[in-house]
């Protein structure tokens, strides 16, 4: 059997596999957590501490195919100004519950389309956030840009805010591609939005692109890596594309029959991988590439890579918290999610209460398995030692943890007195591998592990 088809028997690329940017993953979220939950949470944050904040923006002008985000497609700006006003009182909730002191280590603007915010809105809740929580001395501010939605007047409100790390989305720069991903984006627009957020001095661009698309091929996955790799970006994120149509709706206008099979995917990841690679690019986890020099490659180097809603981060603060409708929030004693629709989340915010609907108190082993698999992921290795010392095991429950992982994965996973480490060539089965230490998801009870 070759080693291709090994790891796709192993279920490489099964889309239903999370991809661990919570644990548990937000499907468990249940009910329990509540506003009441959220707003303790909240008032719990030690005074004078750093925290980090997210902010979601449910719109955008368009809606491409490929997407899975949550969000809704809006031609007038209108629902966009109401939706700012909400989390302007959001905000003020938000400030009636902290502690004073609190800085930001990381503010995110994603969605959706953040600059679908037009220049006054943009100004405004920076400033008001900024007044809440300063962000704290080398402290970033980054912001998702769809360069087909963004022009001078808004980067510029974004740059006086403070911008200092620009992410565009880009996906693919194939004429084919974009037309069956619905998703048209000329490479002369991301050419010259990449310039105009160089040429106003944002220390940082970052850039999204795809594998896994329909009619792609290595030759062009390599076009579009050359491509991209001209605008220079600070740091890449190669996504593995998601088809899961039976979820979202707008997927099933991409022709399944055009969509490369679990081997191809493999083999396009490992073309572009190689020119990011052979351009000096650092490799992060299992899906980023960034500049030596990059904030997040020198925290994967340190071992101080982290996992969470975003994928990878270099921000070790324990907490995150999500601001908007269908946000999740991190903290030591759970994650918290708000209402996902805007309607249910104003109405919860208009009455003077957060929107919090579900989410997931921490309890029994949750901790220690969130680091477990945290760990594989952002390392592809599990320090025994680290775990011993930081988390309340014993060697006995650990080993046993680890054996039946890799017991699991035979000859594809290596455990020694040091821990469990993914080697190169089993890196594309982390996910899998990492969900043996998942006791929520019940599936991997189905996983086959013949070979
Ligand atoms: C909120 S979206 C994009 C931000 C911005 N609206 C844009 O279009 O440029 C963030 C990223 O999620 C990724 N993404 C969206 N749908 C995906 C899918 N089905 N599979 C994998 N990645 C996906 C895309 O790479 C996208 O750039
Ligand atoms: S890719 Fe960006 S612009 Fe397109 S639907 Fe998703 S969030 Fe909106």
């Amino acid at each position: 059997m070759t080693a291709h088809s090994q790891l796709t028997r192993l279920g490489l690329f099964d889309a239903r596999v999370p991809r661990y940017t919570s644990y548990p993953t937000a499907p468990h979220f249940g009910g329990g957590v509540a506003a009441t939950d959220f707003a303790a949470w909240i008032r719990a944050i030690p005074a004078n501490t750093e925290i980090s904040l997210y902010v979601h923006v449910p719109f955008c002008r368009r809606l491409c195919w490929f997407c899975a985000c949550r969000t809704q497609g809006t031609v007038s700006d209108d629902p966009v100004r109401a939706y700012a006003k909400v989390l302007k009182a959001e905000i003020e909730l938000l400030r009636a519950h902290l502690a004073p002191g609190v800085k930001l280590a990381k503010l995110h603007w994603g969605g959706g389309t953040p600059t679908m915010l037009a220049p006054d809105l943009t100004q405004a809740l920076a400033a008001q956030i900024f007044d809440v929580t300063p962000l704290a001395e080398g402290g970033t501010f980054s912001v998702e840009i769809d360069p087909m939605e963004i022009d001078a007047s808004r980067l510029d409100a974004l740059v006086a805010a403070g911008l200092n790390r620009a992410s565009i989305g880009v996906q693919d720069f194939d004429p084919q591609i974009q037309a069956a991903i619905g998703r048209e984006q000329p490479y002369e627009t991301t050419l010259a939005v990449a310039e105009m957020i160089r040429a106003r001095g944002v220390p940082s661009l970052n850039a999204d692109i795809l594998y896994g698309l329909p009619h792609q091929t290595p030759a062009r996955i390599a076009d579009s890596v050359r491509k991209l790799l001209a605008l220079s970006p600070d740091r890449v994120a190669l996504y593995g594309y998601a088809h899961v149509p039976w979820m979202s709706r707008r997927q099933q206008m991409i022709p399944s029959d055009a969509m490369p099979t679990p081997e191809e995917r493999l083999e396009l990841f490992e073309v572009a991988r190689a020119l990011f690679v052979a351009d000096g690019y650092a490799e992060i986890g299992i899906d980023h590439f960034a500049r030596p020099s990059d904030s997040m490659a020198q925290a994967a180097k340190a071992g101080r890579l982290r996992r969470n809603f975003q994928g990878y981060t270099d921000d070790t603060s324990p907490i995150l918290i999500g601001l908007g409708a269908s946000s999740i929030s991190r903290f030591p004693q759970g994650y918290a999610q708000n209402a996902p629709g805007t309607a249910a989340h104003t109405k919860a915010i208009r009455a003077g209460q957060f929107s919090t609907e579900r989410g997931h108190a921490f309890s029994g082993e949750d901790i220690l398995r969130g680091r477990l698999i945290e760990a594989l992921m952002c390392d592809f290795h599990i320090n025994r030692a680290e775990i011993l010392r930081d988390y309340p095991i014993t060697p006995e429950r650990l080993d046993t943890l680890l054996r039946n992982a890799a017991d699991a994965f035979p000859q594809m996973v290596e455990l020694d007195a040091t821990g469990l480490t993914l080697p190169k060539a089993s890196r594309p089965l982390t996910r899998m591998v990492a969900r043996m230490f998942d006791a929520y998801d019940q599936s991997k009870a189905k996983h086959s592990v013949a070979v």
